[in-house]
Formats: structure tokens, C-alpha cells, sequence
């Protein structure tokens, strides 16, 4: 089956770095089955550019400004990454939800700014370790998409991704926390998500909109998770970071 491999390579790497990861996932996507995003640093889509827009591997950014444009010093328009060629963008990272305190209200603007601008959306959302533990993780999810998808059209969810992230399952590979993650859990979720979209939009949404999963996905674990038929794919990334690491899972026939 044909799945949706996403790399968010997070503020690591260099321009310079990056352009030999571009020409190696580039070669190495050659005849993957699969759908491959690579999400690099703003300063980094230029090279994504040269490099990548005649492979299969699609790029996007990790984040823009809910603006259009204006005095907002320090800021990266929709505008921008699209004239970058750029088909993606993450918007809701719990990286910057939780470090830069981005509201559900931010996100909402940002959404309906970069799917105006022709950008698809990889949305993602995520309970907490602290949400988890008090029972609360359908609720807060449910509330996320809620906020998150307020006054979308049904016809602009083709241009959104859900990837479910549980914040306490992301960056673990290397902990044993990530044994807390199973396949059940992320069916679970993902069929709250599924439900909600089918209560805010309808049935055949529900039905149609493209779900990830997302969380300390490595070597180690990739095909138990993949071969979850309830997910239509991945959001790697520590492991994306190895671009050797990111092909194997890439080039997989799932
Ligand atoms: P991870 O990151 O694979 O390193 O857990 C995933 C993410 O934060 O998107």
C-alpha cells in the first residue's frame, strides 16, 4: 500500500549540509511506491528548489506567518515558501505550540492563509503527557481539530494532512518512553480524529482526509507502524536527520 512518508527535519542541518541530503533522497526515491516530503528550515527550500522539484520528492516548510505580508520583522510569508516552490507546510508543531506558545486561534489563521496562498497543510496535533494521564486526550484532541479547522470548507480538507503526534511520544527513540506508543493507541486516536472530522464535516470526509501518525518513528519501529492499516503514514524526525535511514523507510512497500 502506498504510504505518506514525511521527513521534518526540525533546525538542524545547514544550506551547504542540506543540498547533499536534497541529491541523495532525491536519487534514492527513484521507483518508492510511496509519497515523500521533505520538510527542511526556511533558508534551506532554495536548495529544495535546485534540487528537488524534478524528483518525486515533494518539499514544504515547517512553519509561516498567519499574515500575508507587512511589518512582522523576522517573519516567513505563505507567499514566500510557495514562490520557493514549496507545496507543504506544518502548522501546529508541538514545537512551536509549546515553546513559542502558538494558540489554536493562531493556527486557524494559519491554515486558511496558507491553503489561500495554494499550499497544502500538514497539520499537527498532540496531547501531553500531563493530557494523557488525566484521561483527557480525546477530549483535548477533539478540541484541537475543533479550533484548529474552524470555518475551513469541506472541499479544502483534500489540501490537509492530520498528523497525530502524542507530545509525549515525540523525541524518544533513544528513552524507553516510546514503548508507551502502540498500535492500538494511535488506532484509537486515529479513529477519534476520523470521528470528529465526520461530526464538523461529514461521513465522506471523514473517510477521505489523510492521517499520520507521528512520534519517535525509527528503524526500530517503522514497520510495526506502518503496517497500521488505520494510518496513511509517517512524520519522522530524529531519524529523518539520516538521510540513509529516511530512504529505507521511504523506498518500503507497505
Ligand atoms: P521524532 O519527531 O520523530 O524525533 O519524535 C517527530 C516530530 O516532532 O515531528
Amino acid at each position: 500500500m502506498k504510504k505518506l512518508i514525511i521527513a521534518n527535519l526540525k533546525m538542524n542541518t545547514t544550506p551547504s549540509e542540506f543540498k547533499n541530503y536534497a541529491m541523495t533522497i532525491a536519487t534514492k526515491a527513484k521507483g518508492s511506491k510511496n509519497s515523500i516530503i521533505v520538510c527542511p528550515p526556511y533558508t534551506h527550500l532554495g536548495v529544495a528548489q535546485e534540487f528537488l522539484s524534478s524528483s518525486k520528492v515533494a518539499y514544504g516548510a515547517q512553519n509561516m506567518s498567519a499574515e500575508e505580508s507587512g511589518s512582522f520583522t523576522g517573519e516567513v510569508s505563505a507567499k514566500m515558501v510557495k514562490d520557493l516552490g514549496a507545496e507543504y507546510v506544518i502548522v501546529g508543531h508541538s514545537d512551536v505550540r509549546n515553546k513559542f506558545k502558538e494558540t489554536d486561534k493562531t493556527i486557524n489563521k494559519k491554515i486558511k492563509t496558507a491553503l489561500a496562498n495554494g499550499l497544502k497543510v500538514i497539520l499537527c496535533v498532540g496531547e501531553s503527557l500531563q493530557t494523557r494521564e488525566s484521561k483527557q486526550t480525546q477530549n483535548f484532541i477533539r478540541k484541537q481539530i475543533d479550533d484548529d479547522l474552524k470555518g475551513i470548507y469541506e472541499n479544502e480538507l483534500e489540501s490537509v494532512i492530520i498528523a497525530y503526534e502524542p507530545v509525549w511520544a515525540i523525541s524518544t527513540n533513544k528513552s524507553s518512553a516510546n514503548k508507551g506508543i502502540t498500535n492500538k493507541d494511535i488506532s484509537k486516536m486515529v479513529e477519534v480524529i476520523r470521528k470528529e472530522i465526520e461530526i464538523q464535516f461529514s461521513t465522506k470526509a471523514s473517510k477521505k482526509i489523510t492521517v499520520v501518525y507521528g512520534g519517535s518513528v525509527g528503524l526500530n519501529n517503522y514497520k510495526k507502524i506502518l503496517s497500521n492499516e488505520s494510518i496513511d503514514g509517517v512524520l519522522i524526525g530524529a531519524t529523518s536527520l539520516d538521510v540513509d535511514a529516511f530512504s529505507v523507510i521511504a523506498r518500503e512497500n507497505y
